[in-house]
């Protein structure tokens, strides 16, 4: 079983996902912590999140991973407050004077691939900056739902740079060739209207009501079958890496297969009898 963090840079909360049946589980949110960084990712943020995603896929409470990041805090006496960030990219400062072999070395295994490649679901819930490596860690959840105040961008051009946690080739699959290259070259900013729009985040809301909207769509996936869940995740996420035809056939049999499944039979029982399912999987 992997160790849950410890650290003040990712903090962890573990929310049920019924209140009434702790059978079902709990959700995990992580926080990103460092506001008055805008919560910019250096080493131990790295390291906080692949260590999260190894106790979420160990530990089978967990249903559903949720990343966000911290608010401001209050500004000193006569100075302006940050802004409202997810993610304003990887800590910038962590780059000067590095070469490309300290950089090969810190980029493997990262920690934006810790969380594409988790089994379970995951949701960036976002308000604020979203920009560079604050952005690949959405684009690398399943799920991105974002405040009206978001901004979106991969300014790494700025710094002479291009993304480097599989921004390039996430951001390209959610929102086609055409804008993803804009943004790569401008580096300039979306807003939280425009990305949805784009289907670079799946809904929009209020910063007052994102908490509730996310949520609320977390409770709904972690209610499924557990083991359904990564069937689709698995089957859907194939779509990404395979021609049409391989990809049908791969569908065809993950459906067959699930044919042989407990849950299988408890939700279409519990359907026929309308009940709620309770599965085996949960
Ligand atoms: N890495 C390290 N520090 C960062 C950071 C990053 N990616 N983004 C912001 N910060 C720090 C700033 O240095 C500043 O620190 P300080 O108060 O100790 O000087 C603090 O966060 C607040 O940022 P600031 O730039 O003063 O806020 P702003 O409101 O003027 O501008 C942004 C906000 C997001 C436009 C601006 O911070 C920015 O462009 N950030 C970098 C974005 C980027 O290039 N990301 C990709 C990195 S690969």
């Amino acid at each position: 079983m992997a160790e849950r963090p410890d650290t003040d840079e990712l903090l962890i909360e573990e929310v049920a996902v019924d209140d009434e049946d702790a059978s079902l589980g709990i959700l995990a949110v992580a926080t990103i912590n460092r506001p008055d960084k805008l919560n910019a990712l250096n080493q131990q943020v790295y390291s906080a999140i692949k260590q999260t995603c190894a106790w979420v896929e160990s530990e089978d409470r967990v249903r559903l991973l949720i990343f966000r990041g911290a608010e401001p805090n209050p500004p000193p006496e006569g100075k302006r407050a940050k802004p409202k960030s997810f993610v304003a990219g990887a800590d910038i400062s962590e780059f000067l004077g590095k070469g490309s072999d300290d950089i090969r070395k810190s980029f493997a295994n990262n920690a934006w691939e810790a969380i594409w490649n988790l089994s379970k679901p995951s949701i960036a819930m976002i308000d604020g900056f979203a920009l560079g490596g604050g952005l690949e860690v959405a684009l690398s959840c399943d799920i991105r739902i974002s405040s009206v105040d978001s901004r979106f961008a991969t300014p790494e051009i700025n710094l002479g740079l291009i993304p480097g946690g599989g921004g390039t080739q996430r951001l390209a699959r959610l929102v086609g060739y055409g804008k993803a290259i804009e943004m790569v070259m401008s580096g300039e900013m979306v807003g939280a209207e425009e990305a949805v729009a784009l289907g670079l985040v799946n809904h929009v809301c209020q910063s007052s009501e994102l908490e509730e909207t996310t949520m609320k769509l977390a409770r709904n996936i972690a209610s499924k079958s557990a083991h359904t869940l990564k069937v689709a995740k698995q089957v859907v996420r194939s779509s990404l890496e395979r021609p049409l035809n391989e990809g049908v056939a791969l569908e065809a049999e993950a459906f067959a297969e699930l044919f042989d499944s407990e849950d299988k039979e408890i939700g279409v029982k519990a359907f026929l009898e309308r009940e709620k399912a309770v599965w085996k999987n949960r």
